[in-house]
């Protein structure tokens, strides 16, 4: 396994469309668990595959409770039914929600990102359909932290980031800091990132 780079705004990469994945073989099973090591090395709650430069429609999630975590909005009793439902870590593959209703807002971050957060409305109830690591069809529903952890994703597989989502002043805000002042050296992770 293998701790990957992880790409950060401005990087054009991060603007591109991810293909479909067609081949599910070990390689595709190692990268998953790349993914994942990476993902948990950064302290991340998801990763994207666009987000260390491969434009593959895959992306890896575990938005449980983590004992580093100090300030989740979420802690372990508040996750919901439906969320603690699904077994985690998830491996998503050509995800394509097929229903969703609900409206929630989320102080997200991203490890695209790093140290910027800010308030994104997303659905709250997901119904999604994917393949697993194997290739096998698989339909998930879910709300809460995951359901908006797997929406924050999928839009890494259009090439679009949460700053993409808000107004702009609070998106010139954070992309005026980044110009001048860069990122700030690794800290200590505080919220969840993603
Ligand atoms: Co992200």
């Amino acid at each position: 396994m293998a701790i990957l780079k992880v790409l950060t705004y401005p990087d054009p990469r991060l603007r591109e469309i991810s293909k479909e994945v067609k081949k599910f073989d070990i390689e595709l099973k190692k990268f998953s668990e790349d993914l994942l090591e990476t993902m948990y090395a950064e302290n991340g709650i998801g990763l994207a595959a666009a987000q260390v430069g491969e434009l593959k429609r895959m992306l890896v999630i575990d938005t449980r409770p983590r004992a580093d975590k100090e300030s989740r909005r979420y802690p372990d009793s508040n996750m919901t039914d439906l969320e603690q439902k699904i077994i985690q870590p998830l491996v998503i593959i050509n995800p394509v929600i097929k229903k969703f209703r609900g409206k929630t807002t989320y102080d997200e971050g991203c490890l695209s990102v790093p140290s910027f957060f800010d308030t994104v409305e997303r659905h709250e109830w997901i119904q999604l359909e994917y393949c697993d690591i194997q290739g096998n069809k698989q339909v998930l529903e879910t709300d809460g932290l995951l359901a908006i952890c797997i929406q924050h994703e999928m839009d890494h597989l259009e090439g679009t980031l949460f700053i993409d989502h808000l107004g702009m002043v609070s998106a010139n805000k954070i992309k005026n800091q980044i110009k001048k002042h860069g990122y700030p050296e690794k800290k200590k992770v505080l919220k969840e990132e993603s």
